[in-house]
C-alpha cells in the first residue's frame, strides 16, 4: 500500500503542524500538565515516577527513563513498531490529510482498494455479529470446545460465516457493495455454470485477517467439522491480499513486542496456534497462511525485531519446515539478525502444548530454542551417517555450502568457522564412543585397546598401576573445581584398590557436605577414621599442578576419568584406562568435552533406572 504513495516535500512538516503531539501519544500514555509541558510514565520503560516530557510547543517528546526522544512520527514509529512511512500515513489519515498519489491511476486504485478493505471491514462485522446470533450456535460450541472464550472471539474478531449461498452478499450488497467489488474482495465467487455469484465462504469459522496497519484484507474459514475440506479456507489472492506477503496477527503481535531491546516475534504454523499463543500470554505469535514461509514473511518478521522464533509442530512435517526455512533465511542473516527455532515435543502444536500442559510448558518450549546455525549443523549432519571419510568429506562440502549462502562476510565466516568446529567436536565423539564399545566387546581380558601392553607401566604423576585411579582423584583433591563437572564420574568410578575407594569417597563427602578440600584436611578425615593407608596414599601422592576447569587438560582428566567409570558399569574386570594419556585426540575442544560430560550424565542416569528396574540399586 504504502509504495502507491510518494510523500512529497512539505507534506511531513505540514502533518507535523496540525498534529498536536499530547492528542496522539495522550492516547498510548496518560499526560498531566505540567507547565508549559504534558509528563507521564514513560512507555519505553517501567519506571515509576514520570519523566516523560511532551512539548506540544516544540511538538516534541523526550523520554528521560530510556533517554528516548522525537516528534510525534517517531513516537508512532516506537510505539506501533510502524516503518516511517507507515507512520506518516497512519498520522495523515487521522489528521485528515490527503495523502497525495503518484499519478491519477495510483490514486485510482488507491480509491479501489479502499473500497475492497471496507467491504473486508464490514464482512468481518458481519460475520463477527452472525457468530453471536442463532447462526452462530454451532460455532460458538466449537470455539468452547476448543477452549476459547467469548472474550477470545471478540479480541481476535472471529466471526462466522452463515451456511447459507447468498446471505453474506445479500448483506453486503446491502451495505452498498456492488458484486464486483465483492468478487475482486474474495468474498462472493463466479458459478461456473452461470448462475449467480455466491458467498466464498460458507459455515465456516472466520479469521480474518489484518494488514500491517490493521485493516482487515482476506479471511481463513475453518470447516466445523473433521470431514470438511478444506479444512482451512482461505481468501484467494485479491488487489488487497497476497498470502505470501501477510502474516496473520502481524500487526498486534508487533504492537506487544513493542520496541524491546532484541528478541522478535513467535512465528508459528497455523491461526488456532497463533491465537492459542496469544491467549496464554504469548502475545507476539503470527503466522503465515498455510504455506512455507516466504522471503516477504521473513522480511516483516525481521522488521518487527531481530531475533524471532520460529516453532513448529513437533512431527517430520515440522521438522522439514523448520528446514527449509533455514535456506529462506540463511541469505540474510547478519550481526545480531537470525532466527531461532522450536521443534515442540511429542508431535504437538502449540495449541496441543498448551491445552495439553499449560502456558508454563509452552513457555519451557520456547526457552530450549536452537539457534539457527545448530539447527543447520542438525540437518546437515543427520542427513547421512559420517562413517567413512568420503561421507565425512561430504558433511563438511555441504556446511561450507550452506555457510557460502549467507551474503554477509563476517557472519558467514563465523558460520564456517563455528560448523567446522562443531563437524570436528562431532567426530571426536564419534571415535570416543566407538572406543568405549571396544572395552565392552572385550571379553574380560583386563586391557583396554588404549593400555595395549602397558598396562603395568608407572602412570604419570607417579601412581603404580595397582593404585589406578588415585592421579585422577588426587587432582580433584588440589583441584576441587573438577569436582564441578566430574563429581558424577568420580562417584560411578570403580577402583581395583579399596584405598583409592575410600580416598574417593572421602572426597566426595566432604564435598557434599560443602566443605573446603584440601589435600591436609582429607588425610586427616581418612585417619580419624582409622583408614591410615589411605590417608598416606594421599599424602604422599606427588602435588599435582592446578589445572583451568574449562581447559583442555580439565578435559583430558574427565575423559580418563569416565573410563573408570565404564570400567565399572560393565560389571567385568577392572579395566585400565591408561589413564592420563589416554587416547586423547588433536581434535577435542571444550564444547566436545562438554557435550561429553553431558552424554556421561545421561547414560548415569539412565543406568541408575536400569538398576532401580532391576532392584539393583547401591550395588556398584
Ligand atoms: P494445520 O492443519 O496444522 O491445522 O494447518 P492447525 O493450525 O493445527 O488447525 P486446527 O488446530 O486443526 O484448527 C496449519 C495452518 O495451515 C493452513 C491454515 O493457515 C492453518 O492454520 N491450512 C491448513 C490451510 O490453509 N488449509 C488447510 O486445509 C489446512
Ligand atoms: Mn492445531
Amino acid at each position: 500500500m504504502s509504495s502507491s504513495v510518494r510523500i512529497p516535500d512539505g507534506f511531513v512538516e505540514e502533518l507535523k503542524a496540525r498534529i498536536r503531539p499530547s492528542d496522539v501519544i495522550g492516547r498510548k500514555v496518560k499526560l498531566t500538565k505540567k507547565g508549559k509541558e504534558w509528563v507521564g510514565l514513560s512507555p519505553f520503560t517501567n519506571e515509576k515516577t514520570p519523566s516523560f516530557y511532551v512539548n506540544d510547543q516544540k511538538r516534541i517528546f523526550k523520554d528521560f527513563s530510556s533517554g528516548m526522544g522525537g516528534d510525534v512520527i517517531s513516537f508512532v514509529m516506537e510505539t506501533e513498531r510502524l516503518t516511517f512511512m507507515e507512520a506518516v500515513e497512519k498520522l495523515a489519515e487521522e489528521a485528515g490529510m490527503q495523502l497525495p498519489k503518484a499519478s491519477p491511476e495510483a490514486a485510482e486504485e488507491y480509491d479501489h482498494r479502499k473500497r475492497l478493505q471496507a467491504a473486508c471491514e464490514a464482512a468481518a462485522a458481519f460475520f463477527e455479529e452472525r457468530l453471536m446470533s442463532s447462526d452462530g450456535a454451532a460455532a460458538r460450541t466449537y470455539l468452547e470446545g476448543r477452549g476459547l472464550r467469548p472474550a477470545a472471539w471478540k479480541r481476535h474478531r472471529l466471526g462466522y460465516a452463515p451456511d447459507d449461498w447468498r446471505k453474506t452478499i445479500e448483506h453486503l450488497k446491502s451495505g452498498g457493495f456492488t458484486i464486483e467489488e465483492l468478487l475482486e474482495a474474495g468474498l462472493a465467487r463466479e458459478s461456473d455454470k452461470g448462475g449467480e455469484p455466491y458467498d466464498a465462504f460458507r459455515g465456516r469459522l472466520m479469521f480474518p485477517v489484518a494488514d500491517i496497519r490493521g485493516g482487515v484484507i482476506a479471511f481463513g474459514g475453518r470447516g466445523l467439522t473433521p470431514d470438511a475440506k478444506p479444512k482451512y479456507l482461505n481468501s484467494g489472492d485479491t488487489p488487497l491480499f497476497h498470502k505470501s506477503r501477510v502474516l496473520y496477527r502481524y500487526k498486534a503481535a508487533r504492537e506487544a513486542l513493542g520496541g524491546g531491546e532484541g528478541g522478535g516475534l513467535i512465528v508459528c504454523e497455523g491461526y488456532m496456534d497463533a491465537i492459542a499463543l496469544t491467549e496464554a500470554g504469548f502475545g507476539t505469535a503470527v503466522a503465515p497462511l498455510g504455506t512455507a514461509l516466504t522471503e516477504d514473511q521473513l522480511s516483516l518478521i525481521w522488521k518487527a525485531g531481530p531475533e524471532p522464533t520460529l516453532c513448529f509442530d513437533g512431527d517430520r512435517a515440522g521438522l522439514g519446515a523448520a528446514y527449509r526455512a533455514i535456506d529462506r533465511a540463511l541469505p540474510h542473516v547478519e550481526p545480531g539478525r537470525s532466527l531461532f527455532f522450536v521443534l515442540l515435543p511429542d508431535g504437538m502444536d502449540p495449541d496441543d502444548l498448551i491445552r495439553a500442559r499449560g502456558p508454563g510448558a509452552m513457555a519451557d518450549a520456547l526457552d530450549k530454542k536452537i539457534a539457527l546455525s545448530e539447527l543447520l549443523w542438525m540437518r546437515e549432519r543427520d542427513a547421512e551417517p559420517v562413517d567413512t571419510p568420503e561421507r565425512q568429506a561430504g558433511l563438511e562440502a555441504r556446511l561450507m555450502a550452506a555457510a557460502g549462502q549467507i551474503r554477509h562476510a563476517g557472519v558467514r565466516g563465523a558460520y564456517e568457522r563455528d560448523l567446522r568446529a562443531k563437524m570436528r567436536d562431532h567426530f571426536w565423539q564419534l571415535r570416543q564412543a566407538n572406543r568405549s564399545n571396544d572395552y565392552r566387546k572385550r571379553p574380560g581380558t583386563g586391557h583396554s585397546p588404549a593400555s595395549g601392553d602397558h598396562g603395568q607401566v608407572e602412570l604419570k604423576g607417579g601412581a603404580p598401576a595397582k593404585l589406578r585411579g588415585l592421579g585422577a582423584i588426587v587432582r580433584a583433591v588440589d583441584t576441587p573445581a573438577l569436582l564441578d563437572i566430574g563429581a558424577e564420574t568420580l562417584a560411578l568410578s570403580a577402583f581395583a584398590d579399596p584405598d583409592v575407594s575410600l580416598i574417593r569417597d572421602a572426597l566426595l563427602d566432604l564435598a557434599h557436605a560443602g566443605n573446603p578440600i584440601d589435600r591436609k584436611g582429607l588425610c586427616a578425615h581418612l585417619a580419624e577414621a582409622g583408614n591410615m593407608r589411605a590417608a598416606s596414599l594421599l599424602k604422599e601422592y606427588p602435588e599435582t599442578p592446578q589445572i583451568a576447569v574449562d581447559g583442555p587438560e580439565a578435559r583430558e582428566w574427565l575423559i580418563a576419568l569416565e573410563q573408570y567409570m565404564v570400567a565399572g558399569r560393565s560389571g567385568e574386570q577392572e579395566v585400565d584406562a591408561g589413564i592420563d594419556d589416554a587416547g586423547m585426540d588433536a581434535t577435542s575442544s571444550p564444547s566436545a568435552w562438554r557435550r561429553k560430560h553431558q552424554l556421561v550424565a545421561e547414560r548415569r542416569a539412565l543406568k541408575a533406572r536400569m538398576n532401580e528396574a532391576a532392584g539393583k540399586v547401591g550395588e556398584s
